[in-house]
């Protein structure tokens, strides 16, 4: 056997391994009661979470732009179980924003365990463009915006022991074509979290952060984006992504990897530069663009 397949036959058989002895110490029952505020509420896999959250009896405050649908993920999420549950619509395209929901959530919950960073703007899936507002604008939306809450939060996460929940891409880790900007914004939460999970660590300050790092999920938009672009995908369920989501950082895990297999796909991307971008490419139809 040549090398290359003698490490990913052990890659293999290390990963089975791994799974059959994994014991998933989520515990349900630690989220009654939990104060989480949600941003991307509205559709797609901040909705599920929602519905989650509700089922787990958690106290919840949602937030994204179109009121009317929150009010109809509020009114599911009191037929599912939640304890507590308000809505704010807010733009994170406004800096102004961030700091205005921190502050509702808090005055609505009396505290904070959760501050689950999930929305993202309009996302272009075609060759760069040229068009610099445009990257500006997805920054401040997935990224400054993710950073401002976090900054608003922190000192009640602190008091409260509470936990940073941060939804980010494979495209995070792994740049891919026709994603130029959201990639950016994604790459910058990994830097930006990942850097600040060390200092908090550093001074003893009681806040876990965990990054989400997922694959393809079947949202409307983004089976939209990709529809007759990208080959041999596919797309997992966004309730079972969002359950991921709510039991990793509910243990407190660095990184949740949805479905578990991408933290491999990682592995090997780092273990094997050689071809790795041409089979990457492979994946892409350049024709329909
Ligand atoms: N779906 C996937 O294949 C996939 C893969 C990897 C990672 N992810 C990540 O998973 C997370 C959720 O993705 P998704 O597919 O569920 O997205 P989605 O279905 O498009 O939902 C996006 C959410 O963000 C809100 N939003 C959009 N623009 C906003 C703005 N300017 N201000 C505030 N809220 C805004 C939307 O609500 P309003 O329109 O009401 O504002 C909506 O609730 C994202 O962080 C994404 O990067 C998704």
């Amino acid at each position: 056997m040549k090398p290359v397949g003698k490490v990913l036959c052990a890659t293999g058989i290390i990963a089975g391994v791994l799974v059959f002895f994994w014991k998933d110490s989520f515990n349900p029952e630690s989220l009654s009661g939990a104060r989480v505020l949600l941003t991307g509420a509205s559709a797609g896999i901040g909705e599920q979470m929602a519905y989650h959250y509700a089922r787990f009896g958690a106290e919840i405050v949602l937030t994204a732009r179109r009121e009317a649908v929150l009010q109809k993920v509020v009114e599911k999420c009191l037929t599912l179980g939640a304890k507590k549950i308000f809505y704010i619509p807010a733009d994170m395209s406004s800096p102004s924003e961030p700091e205005k929901v921190v502050q509702f959530a808090v005055q609505k919950l009396g505290g904070l365990d959760y501050v689950v960073l999930n929305h993202i703007g309009m996302t272009r899936f075609q060759m760069w463009d040229g068009d610099v507002e445009y990257t500006r604008w997805l920054m401040q939306v997935n990224f400054f915006s993710y950073v401002a809450l976090t900054t608003a939060a922190l000192p009640i996460l602190e008091r409260d022991k509470g936990s940073l929940v941060v939804v980010s891409s494979l495209i995070g880790k792994i740049p891919t074509p026709f994603t130029t900007s959201y990639s950016a914004t994604k790459f910058a939460l990994d830097g930006f979290f990942s850097s600040l999970r060390h200092e908090l660590v550093m001074q003893k300050r009681n806040i876990s952060i965990t990054l989400c790092i997922l694959g393809l999920i079947d949202t409307d938009t983004a089976l939209e984006n990709i529809r007759g672009k990208v080959l041999h995908l596919t797309a997992s369920p966004a309730s079972e992504a969002a359950l991921a989501i709510i039991s990793g950082s509910a243990t407190q895990v660095q990184e949740v990897f949805y479905p578990w297999w991408l933290q491999h796909v990682c592995y090997l991307w780092v273990l094997f530069p050689c071809n790795r971008d041409q089979v990457l490419r492979s994946y892409y139809n350049y024709s329909s663009l």
